[in-house]
Order: structure tokens, then sequence, then C-alpha cells
């Protein structure tokens, strides 16, 4: 996946300036910026939910699927968790007995035993909520996943796990990922490339361990030194 040249105005306000970034298969790329940088602007434009001004967004659009921050605000409420994931799988046309083992499936992928498929968004928890919108998302096959601050919505208790389910299906999936957070030390966690945006722009891009290792852009810098010292080892 590839994004070439992409810039997103709203009016006169350029919110993505020229940002050109690879996501190679199977690699998990962290996008990190302190909030207004434009980092949702980008997901959003490269799931086709913003129109962008310039440049190219390689792939297939209705392969790529984005999880959001809120993840009561992205499942139904009216609907169970097994029609939610079940709705992700509209475009396989697969017969009703595979689609609920499909369904089974794709839960015990993000960890959640199958009988959560008869409850409603409003008995899980925050952590079992984000876990379905990433279940429902997977089914669609996405050559590109777009994580927009998935954990930052909550608790703190239960972000280590959803950071651990996105490690783990990068393994067993080769899931490629664009990941986004405003924190740097969630990002690390994660992602095999960190990019570094600020302002609309990408300030710094390489290695996770090299980004954080040996930052060569002032506003990264600035990033590392506000993370907390227990968290940079
Ligand atoms: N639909 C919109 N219309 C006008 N300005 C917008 C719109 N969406 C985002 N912006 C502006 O673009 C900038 C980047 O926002 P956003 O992409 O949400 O940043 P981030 O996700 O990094 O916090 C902000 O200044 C925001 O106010
Ligand atoms: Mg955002």
């Amino acid at each position: 996946m590839i994004i070439k040249n992409l810039t997103v105005r709203f009016g006169t306000f350029t919110a993505v300036d020229d940002v050109t970034l690879e996501i190679p298969a199977g690699a998990i790329v962290g996008l990190v910026g302190e909030s207004g940088s434009g980092k949702s602007t980008l997901a959003r434009a490269v799931t086709g939910l913003v129109p962008y001004t310039g440049g190219i967004v390689g792939g297939d659009p209705r392969r790529i699927q984005m999880v959001f921050q809120d993840p009561y605000a992205s499942l139904d409420p009216r609907m169970t968790v097994g029609t939610s994931v079940a709705e992700g799988l509209q475009g396989l046309r697969l017969p009703r007995a595979a689609r609920q083992a499909e369904v089974e499936r794709l839960l015990s992928l993000v960890s959640l035993p199958a009988s959560l498929a008869g409850r409603y968004p409003r008995e899980l928890s925050g952590g079992q909520r984000q876990r379905v919108a990433i279940a429902r998302a997977l089914g669609a096959r996405p050559e590109l996943l777009v994580a927009d601050e998935i954990t930052s919505a909550l608790d703190v208790s239960v972000q280590g796990a959803v950071l651990n389910l996105v490690r783990s299906l990068r393994e067993e999936l080769g899931l490629s990922m664009l990941f986004i957070s405003h924190n740097l030390a969630v990002v690390r966690y994660v992602s095999d490339v960190v990019a570094v945006m600020h302002q609309g722009r990408l300030v710094e891009i390489g290695p996770t361990e090299e980004v954080v290792g040996s930052p060569t852009d002032d506003y990264t810098r600035s990033l590392l030194e506000a993370i907390p010292r227990l968290g940079r080892t």
C-alpha cells in the first residue's frame, strides 16, 4: 500500500500536506503526532471518508478497513455482536451456516468467546467492544487496516491487552496496518516503522528503533521527552 503526495485541504487550511508513506505488506506502520497534526484526516482520506485534494492512494479502497477511537459509537447499539460482525462479511456472500462459523472464527481471532455473539454492545466492556470492532473489520479481509487511536478511549488497564492483540494479529494474519496514536510509547510498542506527523507534514520516518533511538527531528525529540521514563526502558 502506497500513499503518494497526499494533500487534504479544508478551504484554505491544509490539514495533510504532501504526505508520502509506504505500508509494506505484513508491516505495522505507526503514525504519531500531537492532537490536530492531521492524523485522522490522513486516515479518513486513505479510507475514502474524506476527499483529497491531491496525490494518490494505492490499493483497492474496498479492501481498506478502519477502526475508530470510540468503539461504542462505531457499533450499532441495536445489533448483537454476531450481527455486527456478520455485517462485515456481506461482500463474501456466504451461506448462513458458513457465515455463523466465520463470525465465531473472527471472534476467536480477537480472543472473544463465541457466546458473546448474542450480546449487545452495552453489555460489553470498552476493551471487548473494541475487539468486536476489530473482528468486524477483519471480516472484510482487508489489505490494510487503519487503526485510529483505538486504545485512547480505553482504561489504561486494558490498553496493553489490545496492543498485544494488534501484535498477535500481525503475526498470525500478516496483517498490514496503519496504526495511529498521539502516544509515541503506544506506537513504539506495536510498530515496525514510525512516521511522525507535525502540522500536516511527515517530519520523520524510519524503523521504530532508529526513530526512537536516534531521532533526527526536533519535534520527534520533543515527543520522546514527553514519554514517562518508565515507558522508555
Ligand atoms: N472536516 C473538517 N473541516 C475543517 N477542518 C477540519 C476538518 N477535519 C479536521 N479539520 C482540522 O484539521 C486539523 C487536523 O485534524 P485531525 O486530522 O483530526 O488531527 P489529529 O487526528 O492528528 O488530531 C485540525 O486543525 C482540525 O481542526
Ligand atoms: Mg485524530
